[in-house]
């Protein structure tokens, strides 16, 4: 039976729908206890292929799989109720063809029973966006630093810094938005380009380390929960969990090594006879 099911969450069109009027709030997730913390005060999940790096061990997102996003997609799924979940389309799956873009966004979406995909790219991806839009599937597009282009930009570069950069960028912003994306992830971009950008498109741009001038903000979450000891410097922490868990693991050793096993010591006793 397939995965998708009418439910009460944040709908694509809503989502369009707060351009310029409230600011989108967006976080990675990966697995279902995370889905479950995060549901009630994010408008959307993204299932990005940054697990490969977070969860994975990954030096980048290159050897991300279709099996590893659609594993990760069922976990947020299963764990959400209320935001909009969007998974990633790893690198590989979507840029051959928009008929090969189709048959795995489409695995994707019945797979998993998210809402929409995300893909890297921006004219050069206008014709696929528009394929998965016209036949039912919601785009998430995602411009700029697009970290699976990491080989070809040499590292993973802030664009836009200077102004004979603009045009493409501007460009490929334009482009995704008249392709029918619903969205756009504008990535490691300076603030001037990201504010024109944010101005002169329909649909709302969602920023990472691309300045408060967007319609809404993404981060990966453990990025800004502190479990990443290098995050980016555009990074706000709002947790410390690093040091947390490794303090608590520090006093769970010494218990285990003094005898003092955790738990509800009556789970251990035997039942009286009689
Ligand atoms: O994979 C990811 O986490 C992303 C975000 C950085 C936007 O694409």
């Amino acid at each position: 039976m397939s995965a998708v099911s009418q439910s009460s969450r944040i709908t694509v069109p809503e989502i369009r729908a707060r351009k310029g009027v409230k600011p989108l709030v967006c976080l990675t997730c990966y697995h279902a206890h995370t889905a479950r913390l995060l549901d009630e005060h994010v408008d959307v999940m993204l299932v990005g292929d940054s697990v490969g790096m977070v969860m994975h061990g990954l030096e980048t997102t290159l050897g991300v799989t279709l099996d590893m996003m659609i594993l990760h997609g069922k976990a947020v799924m299963r764990g959400s109720r209320r935001a909009l979940v969007v998974v990633d389309m790893p690198f590989g799956s979507y840029e051959e063809s928009p008929q090969i873009a189709f048959r795995n966004a489409s695995r994707v979406i019945q797979e998993t029973g998210c809402n929409a995909v995300k893909l890297e790219g921006g004219a050069r991806m206008a014709e696929t966006i528009r394929f998965l839009a016209l036949r039912g599937i919601p785009v998430m597009a995602h411009i700029g630093l697009t970290p699976q282009m990491v080989q070809i930009l040499g590292g993973f570069k802030t664009q836009g810094r200077t102004a004979a950069e603009w045009p493409a960028i501007e460009a490929d912003a334009q482009a995704v938005s008249e392709a029918g994306a619903f969205a756009v992830v504008l990535e490691g971009m300076a603030e001037p380009l990201a504010a024109k950008i944010t101005r002169g498109i329909v649909i709302p741009s969602i920023g990472i380390g691309a300045s408060a001038e967007c319609d809404g903000q993404i981060l990966v979450m453990e990025d800004m929960l502190g479990l990443n000891p290098q995050p980016p410097k555009f990074v706000r922490q709002y947790a410390n969990l690093g040091d947390d868990i490794a303090e608590a693991v520090k006093r769970y050793a010494a218990d285990v090594q003094a005898r003092r096993f955790p738990g509800d010591e009556n789970v251990y006793r035997m039942k009286r006879a009689g």
